[in-house]
């Protein structure tokens, strides 16, 4: 008899206790709203979709111990508990491996015991990790919540920005193995130019059938191409290098410790502080354990550790990897090489902090709501855990695998938190070119006939025609659509899978695309107005 991993299908990690009806809309209803709101994507009702693949951002389920957490929140202006609650998780989740504090729990069980939660909670005091505590957090602000990741970002560039331009007037770049959209929208308009330096091997062709045996890692960064990048440009035009765990524009491509490490050591001849974007950090610490050598016996919170503890700091949306529905956050190693490079004429975290409370909120907040801290910190110990990882996975490689079985163009394998179709080849043999945005056209087609809604990073969303030949080649291709945790199960996918494959029959049907309104708006994906144009 086969053990339970044998069998070859992930175990159950949870149960859905609470259903929402979809509403049953027809496709001239969807039709008429879709001409209605300018064929956006993002402007769409979302109560009117059956599927919505838009993204995993916030949208996934909480679980009950998170629902149980919400219900401590604490409103107070100043000082609520979660705050210290939260700083604790972080510390547990990223610095602490597997000898978790979990002062959570003092709360969730109602501690009374006054002397021990001022000991060990209220006035604990750390220094010299990514999370200054007690007096150390006021002298040497590091750590730094925020509404959600794009928050962080902004706090950093345009706090940075500043001191860089006031240094040298130059040129600055910041590479990334794959810069999500707002990462860059918000480096550029700090004047910075976002360098994308993808891995070699991220559109080679993968069997299907492999996904559950090896992994490329084909989120890498290209290592040769950041030497190149400090060699051409200087050293001093790159503040900063930037991992992105997973690479959410490079298809959801994990990155392998060996890569991180390798980029770090670079980072260190350079003297370059090196931060990651840590959104699917826990999806990434999977993929490390499941395919790469040396790390089948660690735990999930133990790869996560030694990730962590090759960068000086991060930012971070809490809404990613299924943890929560609300929350950013960023921070730095005290008196790291970040905090020695940006302290000039003043503590960069001084600066940091004051433009936190001028722009968010008071800092032990920062523009989030009580009952979303505490459901963010127990979403920390939930998100690491391995059955749900592995349900995950499972789930995102099967979508993927039936789509490949199908015939359909999807890149391979599965990233963690998406499936993402190649658009060149889905319209190969067609006649439409790179400007035509045919993934925009294939997203209006899917939501029009069958209600799922999913979304095009490619030439529209980064914006192909206002980029120069350089610039274009860090541009893919794709259709992304991001599983919410623990929101669907395999009748949705199933029914994706045939309103796609459907779909790639009838490609020679998807209608080309034109902006018709705000072309040269920054992030137009979000704003501007799309219009089909049908063939007669
Ligand atoms: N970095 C990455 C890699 C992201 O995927 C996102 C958001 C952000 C930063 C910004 O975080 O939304 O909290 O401000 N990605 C979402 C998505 C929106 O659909 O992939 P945010």
């Amino acid at each position: 008899m086969k053990s339970q991993q044998e069998l070859g299908v992930a175990v159950p990690a949870n149960k859905p206790l609470v259903v929402r009806t979809i509403k049953q809309v027809t496709k001239e209803q969807r039709e008429y709203v879709l001409k209605k709101t300018e064929y956006s994507m993002f402007s769409f009702p979302a109560d009117l979709i059956f599927v919505d693949f838009l993204s995993d951002s916030g949208s996934g389920t909480m679980t009950d111990f998170q629902w149980a957490a919400l219900f401590h929140g604490d409103e107070s202006y100043a000082r609520n508990k979660g705050y210290y609650v939260l700083l604790e998780a972080i510390r547990d989740t990223f610095e602490r491996g597997d000898y978790p504090k979990k002062s959570i729990d003092m709360i969730l069980s109602g501690e009374t015991n006054v002397k021990k939660l001022i000991d060990e909670l209220y006035l604990k005091s750390y220094e010299g990790g990514f999370v200054n505590g007690g007096i150390h957090q006021l002298t040497r602000p590091n750590a730094f919540i925020v509404p959600q990741g794009r928050c962080a970002e902004h706090l950093l560039f345009s706090t940075i920005a500043p001191i860089l331009r006031e240094n040298k007037n130059i040129t600055y770049y910041i590479p990334n193995n794959g810069h999500f959209d707002t990462t860059e929208a918000n480096i550029s308009a700090n004047g910075i130019i976002a360098v994308n330096l993808f891995s070699a091997n991220l559109m080679e062709d993968f069997p299907y059938d492999e996904m559950d045996k090896r992994n490329p890692f084909k989120g890498n960064m290209d290592l040769e191409g950041l030497e190149n990048l400090i060699q051409e440009k200087g050293v001093d035009t790159i503040p900063l290098i930037y991992i992105t765990i997973t690479n959410n524009t490079a298809a959801g491509q994990p990155v392998s410790m060996q890569n991180i490490k390798a980029v770090h050591k670079i980072a260190q001849k350079y003297d370059i502080p090196l931060f990651f974007d840590a959104c699917r950090f826990a999806e990434n610490a999977h993929f490390i354990k499941e395919f790469e050598e040396g790390y089948q016996n660690y735990t999930i919170p133990r790869i996560i550790q030694e990730m962590f503890s090759y960068v000086d700091g991060f930012t971070i949306s809490y809404k990613k990897d299924g943890l929560a529905n609300m929350g950013g956050f960023l921070c730095f190693r005290d008196k790291g090489l970040f905090h020695k490079k940006f302290s000039i004429n003043e503590d960069i975290g001084i600066k940091l902090k004051e433009k936190q409370i001028l722009t968010f909120g008071n800092d032990s907040y920062g523009g989030m709501s009580g009952r979303d801290i505490m459901a963010l910190a127990a979403g920390l110990y939930e998100v690491v855990k391995e059955p749900y990882l592995n349900e995950r996975k499972t789930h995102v490689r099967d979508f993927a695998r039936k789509l490949a079985q199908n015939g359909i163009p999807v890149i391979l394998p599965a990233g963690g938190h998406a499936v993402y179709l190649d658009m060149n080849k889905f319209f190969e043999g067609t006649d439409m070119k790179i400007s035509d945005f045919g993934g925009v056209g294939f997203t209006i087609e899917l939501l029009k006939h069958y209600g799922i809604r999913a979304v095009e990073l490619g030439p529209f969303a980064f914006e192909w025609d206002k980029k120069t030949p350089e610039q274009r080649k860090g541009i893919l291709n794709l259709v992304r659509f991001a599983m919410p945790r623990n929101v669907y199960n395999t009748s949705h996918i199933d029914y994706a899978v045939a309103a796609i494959t459907e779909l790639y029959k009838n490609r020679d049907k998807i209608p080309k695309v034109r902006i018709s309104r705000g072309a040269e708006l920054r992030l137009r994906h979000f704003q501007s107005g799309i219009q089909p144009i049908y063939k007669e």
